[in-house]
C-alpha cells in the first residue's frame, strides 16, 4: 500500500435506496477482498478521512456502497462523475478465503452487506448461503446473488423476507465457517451462535478512525493478544479471538 493519498475521479455516484449510494471510482485496483479504502472528497474540513470497505473492483475501477450518516458520507453523496477524491489504501487486513471453505454462511445487516460483494465473489470450491436482514428496505442484494447459493432475507418491518432479526434465519451448526459484518449486537449474536455449535465466525469491525494506518491507536479493539488495532491487524478478526462487548 502506498502511504500516500491518490487521486482519482468519480466514474459514477448512484442513490440506489433511501440514504444509500454506490459510487464507482475510476482507476486500476487490487485487494484482498474485506479491505478498505480512506477516502476523502474535501480540503480542511472535516479533518479526517472516512473509512469505507472495498464493495466491487471491476475494469471501471473500484465501487464503494456507502450510508449517508453525517458529515463526511454527505459530502460523498453530492459528488459527481468527474469530480475528484482522494483514497489511501488498500487497508487492512481482509479475509482469509484460502482457509475460508466448505458451507460458508455469509450474515450482514444493513451496509454491512459493502464489503460482502468482492468478498462472495472470491470464495470459491464452497456453497455460499447469504442472509442479508435490513429495516426495511432491501438494496444490492439483487446482484449479490450472482455469486450466492441461498439468498435469505429479513426484514425488522417484513416488507420483504422473514419479518424480524436475520440472525433468527441461522443454524450455526450447518457451517464451515460463518462471515459477518453489521452492527456490533448482530455480529456478538453470530459469534455466540458459532461459538455453540464450534463454527469459526469471521467478524468485520467498525471502529472511529483517525490515521487508518496504525499510526495513532484510536481504533483499537480488546482481543486475547491484548488492544489491537481495527485499521490494522483488523478489521476482520476470528469471533473468538475479539470481544465485541462495550
Ligand atoms: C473498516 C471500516 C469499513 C467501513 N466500510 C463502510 C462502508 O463500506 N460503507 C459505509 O457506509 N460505511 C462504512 N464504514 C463506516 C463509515 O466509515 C462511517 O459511517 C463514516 O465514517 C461516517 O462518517 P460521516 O462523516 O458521514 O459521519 P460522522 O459525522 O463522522 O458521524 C455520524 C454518526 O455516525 C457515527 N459513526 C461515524 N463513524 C462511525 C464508525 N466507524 N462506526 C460507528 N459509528 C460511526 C458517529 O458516532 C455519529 O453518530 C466503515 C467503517 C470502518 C471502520
Ligand atoms: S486509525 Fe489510527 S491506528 Fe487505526
Amino acid at each position: 500500500m502506498s502511504s500516500k493519498y491518490l487521486k482519482a475521479k468519480v466514474a459514477s455516484n448512484e442513490k440506489i435506496a433511501e440514504g444509500i449510494y454506490r459510487m464507482v471510482v475510476e482507476g486500476d485496483y487490487s485487494a484482498n477482498p474485506g479491505q478498505f479504502y480512506m477516502l476523502r472528497a474535501w480540503g480542511v474540513e472535516p479533518f479526517l478521512s472516512r473509512p469505507i470497505s472495498i464493495h466491487g473492483i471491476t475494469d471501471a475501477g473500484i465501487e464503494f456502497l456507502y450510508e449517508v450518516r453525517g458529515t463526511g458520507t454527505e459530502i460523498f453523496s453530492k459528488l459527481k462523475a468527474g469530480d475528484e477524491l482522494e483514497l489511501l489504501g488498500p487497508v487492512g487486513n481482509g479475509f482469509d478465503l484460502e482457509t475460508i471453505k466448505g458451507k460458508v454462511a455469509v450474515v450482514v445487516g444493513g451496509i454491512g452487506i459493502a464489503p460482502m460483494y468482492e468478498v462472495m465473489k472470491h470464495i470459491k470450491d464452497s456453497t455460499v448461503d447469504f442472509y442479508a436482514g435490513f429495516r426495511d428496505e432491501v438494496y444490492s442484494v439483487d446482484y449479490m446473488k450472482e455469486y450466492a447459493d441461498n439468498v435469505i432475507i429479513s426484514t425488522e418491518s417484513g416488507s420483504v423476507g422473514h419479518k424480524g432479526y436475520v440472525v433468527e434465519q441461522l443454524d450455526a451448526s450447518k457451517y464451515d465457517y460463518i462471515l459477518s459484518c453489521g452492527p456490533t449486537p448482530m455480529m456478538k449474536v453470530v459469534k455466540e451462535m458459532g461459538e455453540k455449535v464450534g463454527t469459526p465466525v469471521y467478524v468485520s469491525l467498525e471502529s472511529h478512525m483517525a490515521c487508518g494506518v496504525g499510526a495513532c491507536l484510536g481504533c483499537t479493539c480488546n482481543t486475547k493478544k491484548g488492544k489491537e488495532r481495527v485499521c490494522k491487524e483488523g478489521p476482520v478478526f476470528l469471533g473468538e479471538d475479539v470481544s465485541l462487548d462495550d
